[in-house]
C-alpha cells in the first residue's frame, strides 16, 4: 500500500470544499495511513466530526484544551505523531494565520508547534485566491518549506468560474505520497512516451496495439513523486495524466517522434515505454474503404515508422536514456540485444504481452553489466523502483562527470 505505516494529520479548515476532504481521508485511509483528522471550529459548520471519526476510526480534535489530552497540550500530542500535515481545504484564513505565525487555536498552534512537512491545499473564491495579500502569504509558506498542491481551475460554489476548487482527492492523495517520497529527480526533467500508437488505414480503420499505457503512466507518476518536471507523451489509452505531469496525446508514431523531438532539448531522462508500431500503412485513404462481395481483400502496403528511442540516443547529447522491452520468449537474448542495437544505458525487459492492460508486472533490468532482476509487482511499484535506479545512475554519472580528475 502506497501509505503503508504512514501517519497523517489532516486538517480540514472551513469551506464547501470540506466535504471533499471527507474523500480524502478515506482514501488516505485505503491507502494504509494512519489519520488523525484536526477540524477548525468553522469546518464543523460544513462536515461533523462524527463522519470524519467514521471514516478516520479515531477521535476527532477541534479544541486546543480537549480533555482527552492528559497534559492538556493537544498541539504537541498531535503534531508530535504525524509524518505530515495535510490542511485540506485550506482557506485564505488559514494561510494568512499559517504565514502569520498566529496561535490562536488548535490548528494554528501544532502548525507552529509542529516541525513536520505541511502541504496546503487552497480552496477558496477566485478573488479571494487572486488577491495579492492571499499570494503574499503563499510566497511566505513557500519560503519557509510549505508544499502548496492546486488549487484548480473550474466551476465555484459561489458560481464564478477560476483558479481556487480544492484539487480533487484521488489528484491529492498523488501530491501528499509526493510529499513524502525523497526528491531523487528534484531539478530534473524527464520525459516519458508511453501507450500505443494509432496507424489509420481510413477514417475508421487503423493499425494498433494492445499496450494500456499503465506502464508508461505509472513511470511518469514515479518520477513525478520523485520530484521531477514531467512531459509525458501518450498514445491513445483512456488513462487520467498522473497529477503535476504535462502530457501531449498523440496518435500515429510520427506524432510522437515529432513531440518528443520538440520538448526533448529540456529532458535530462527519456524513458520510453511507449508501444510505438514499427510500421504503418503507406497510404492513408481519405474515404472509408468499402467491401465488395466480388473484389479480394485489399492488401495493405505498408512502410517503416521512426525509430523515437534510438534517435533520442543519437543525439550529440542524448540524454540518459531508458528503453523498454516486451517480449514473448526469450527474453535475456533479445532484450539485451536490443539494448546494444539502440545504443542506450538501461533497457526495462518484460515478458509481455500477457501483461499489457494488467495492474502487475515483472522486470528485469539490462544495463552494460548484464542483466538483474528489478522485481514484480503492482506497476506503480516496480516504476518506483525503476526511478529509483534512474536516479542513482543518473547523480553516480554526474559525479563522474564533475569529480576533479585524479593525480
Ligand atoms: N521504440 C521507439 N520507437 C519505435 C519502436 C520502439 O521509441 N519506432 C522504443 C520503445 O518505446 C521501447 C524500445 O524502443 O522503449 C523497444 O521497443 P520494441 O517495440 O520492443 O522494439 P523494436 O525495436 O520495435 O523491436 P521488435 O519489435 O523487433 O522487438
Amino acid at each position: 500500500m502506497d501509505l503503508q505505516d504512514r501517519s497523517i494529520l489532516l486538517a480540514v479548515t472551513g469551506g464547501v470544499a470540506a466535504y471533499k476532504a471527507a474523500e480524502l481521508c478515506r482514501l488516505l485511509v485505503k491507502a494504509g495511513a494512519q489519520v488523525q483528522v484536526v477540524l477548525t471550529e468553522s469546518a464543523s459548520r460544513f462536515v461533523g466530526a462524527a463522519t470524519f471519526q467514521a471514516l478516520s476510526g479515531k477521535p476527532v480534535f477541534t479544541d486546543l484544551w480537549d480533555a482527552r489530552v492528559p497534559n492538556t497540550m493537544a498541539h504537541i500530542e498531535l503534531a508530535r505523531a504525524a509524518d505530515l500535515i495535510v490542511v485540506a481545504p485550506a482557506t485564505a484564513h488559514i494561510l494568512a494565520r499559517a504565514a502569520q505565525g498566529l496561535a490562536d487555536d488548535l490548528l494554528s498552534t501544532l502548525l507552529l508547534a509542529a516541525g513536520k512537512p505541511v502541504l496546503f491545499a487552497p480552496a477558496m473564491n477566485r478573488e479571494m485566491w487572486l488577491h495579492p495579500a492571499t499570494q503574499r502569504n503563499l510566497a511566505i509558506l513557500r519560503a519557509d518549506g510549505a508544499r502548496i498542491c492546486g488549487p484548480a481551475s473550474g466551476e465555484q460554489a459561489c458560481g464564478e468560474v477560476g483558479e481556487g476548487r480544492l484539487v480533487e482527492p484521488d489528484d491529492l492523495l498523488q501530491d501528499i505520497i509526493a510529499a513524502l517520497t525523497p526528491n531523487s529527480l528534484e531539478g530534473r526533467t524527464v520525459l516519458v512516451t508511453a501507450g500505443p500508437t494509432f496507424e489509420p488505414i481510413d477514417p475508421v480503420r487503423g493499425l494498433t496495439n494492445r499496450s494500456s499505457g499503465k506502464m508508461g503512466y505509472a513511470v511518469a507518476r514515479a518520477a513525478r513523486e520523485a520530484g521531477a518536471h514531467v512531459l509525458l507523451v501518450s498514445g491513445p489509452t483512456a488513462l487520467a495524466a498522473p497529477f503535476g505531469v504535462e502530457r501531449t496525446v498523440v496518435e500515429t508514431a510520427q506524432q510522437m517522434a515529432d513531440a518528443v523531438m520538440a520538448q526533448i532539448a529540456q529532458a535530462q531522462v527519456f524513458i520510453a515505454t511507449a508501444a510505438v508500431a514499427d510500421w504503418r500503412p503507406a497510404q492513408v485513404l481519405a474515404q472509408k474503404q468499402k467491401k465488395s462481395p466480388d473484389a479480394p481483400p485489399p492488401s495493405i502496403a505498408l512502410q517503416t515508422n521512426p525509430d523515437i528511442l534510438a534517435a533520442v540516443a543519437a543525439l550529440p547529447q542524448p540524454p540518459y536514456c531508458v528503453g523498454f522491452a516486451a517480449e514473448s520468449e526469450n527474453l535475456i537474448a533479445h532484450a539485451a540485444a536490443k539494448r546494444a542495437r539502440k545504443n542506450v544505458p538501461l533497457l526495462v525487459g518484460n515478458l509481455g504481452p500477457e501483461t499489457f492492460g494488467q495492474d502487475d508486472n515483472r522486470l528485469e533490468l539490462f544495463d552494460a553489466s548484464g542483466h538483474h532482476p528489478l522485481g514484480s509487482g503492482r506497476k506503480i511499484e516496480l516504476a518506483r523502483k525503476l526511478i529509483g535506479e534512474v536516479a542513482r545512475r543518473l547523480a553516480a554519472s554526474s559525479n563522474l562527470i564533475q569529480s576533479p580528475p585524479r593525480t
